[in-house]
């Protein structure tokens, strides 16, 4: 019997394959039904930090789990690594899970683990996870685009690769670009370059008033957002001492939450 493609089983993780998983920006129940087949079927389980624990209740007791950590101030593993054992365990017909917060493929390596999988012709999947942008757009009930204030989002690391990491000229961006009107930034990992954010939109620009919101733990009970402007971006991270994971919105949409 024909079904229709909404009524077919999802499939899971197969023995000898991966399945990049996106555990979304923590709240479980923003799991796609998808990624919690996947993560119930895992034998062999590698996750970040960012993983919390009622994601990872979800995993089988008979699971193999192996915390690949991945913050900036604590790499446990090399992406090297990660990506060997990814091929290692499938190679040994497990059923391999790589579980990444919000979406395996945005500011995650999913594509260098992906290019990994590839070259070594290791069969694998992808579930998507909620990114944090969006995460935090439905927590605080902050649109990111409207009508009125912002046709288009923008998604930005706030850090940039090791090698480059100490010229900070400001070149790796299109601050031109960036610091026009009717546009909403969204910097993952921007907690450490606040000051260097701000300086180089403020000078290509932007008004120093604009709104803007720092987002600390979107979807998780402790989670915050606190409101500010560009201009009193740094002071506001200090002042709350906001460390990682937190995301750093600016744009006018904002202005449409105050109504
Ligand atoms: C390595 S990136 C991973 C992003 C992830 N793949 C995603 O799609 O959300 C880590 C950064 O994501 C952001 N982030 C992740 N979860 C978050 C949350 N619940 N609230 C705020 N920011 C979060 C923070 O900027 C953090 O430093």
């Amino acid at each position: 019997m024909n079904t229709a493609p909404h009524e077919r089983p999802l499939p899971p993780v197969l023995p000898g394959s991966v399945a990049l998983v996106g555990a979304g920006p923590g709240d479980p129940e923003l799991l796609t039904l998808k990624a919690l087949r996947c993560i119930q079927a895992a034998e062999v389980l590698l996750y970040d930090h960012l993983v919390g624990p009622q994601v990872l209740a979800l995993v089988p007791g008979t699971a193999e789990r192996i915390d690949v950590g991945k913050s900036r101030a604590r790499h446990t593993l090399p992406q090297e690594e990660i990506c060997r054992l990814l091929c290692h365990y499938a190679r040994a017909g497990k059923r391999v899970v790589r579980l990444k917060g919000g979406d395996p493929l945005m500011f995650g390596r999913g594509g260098e683990e992906m290019e990994a999988l590839r070259a070594a012709g290791i069969p694998f999947v992808v579930a998507p996870g909620i990114t944090a942008a969006l995460g935090a757009s439905a927590a605080f009930h902050l649109p990111l685009t409207h009508r009125e204030y912002a046709s288009r989002c923008v998604f930005l690391s706030g850090h940039k690769k090791a090698r480059d990491a100490t010229q900070d000229d400001g070149s790796e961006e299109d601050w031109d670009a960036l610091a026009r009107p009717g546009q909403t930034l969204v910097f993952y990992m921007g907690i450490a370059r606040l000051e260097h954010i701000r300086a180089a939109l403020i000078a290509h620009g932007m008004p120093k008033e604009t709104p803007a919101a720092l987002i600390y733990k979107a979807t998780l009970p402790d989670g915050r957002l606190w409101r500010c402007t560009l201009d009193t971006l740094l002071e506001c991270a200090r002042a709350e001492s906001i460390s990682p994971p937190a995301l750093v919105i600016i744009g006018q949409v904002l202005e449409s939450v105050k109504k």
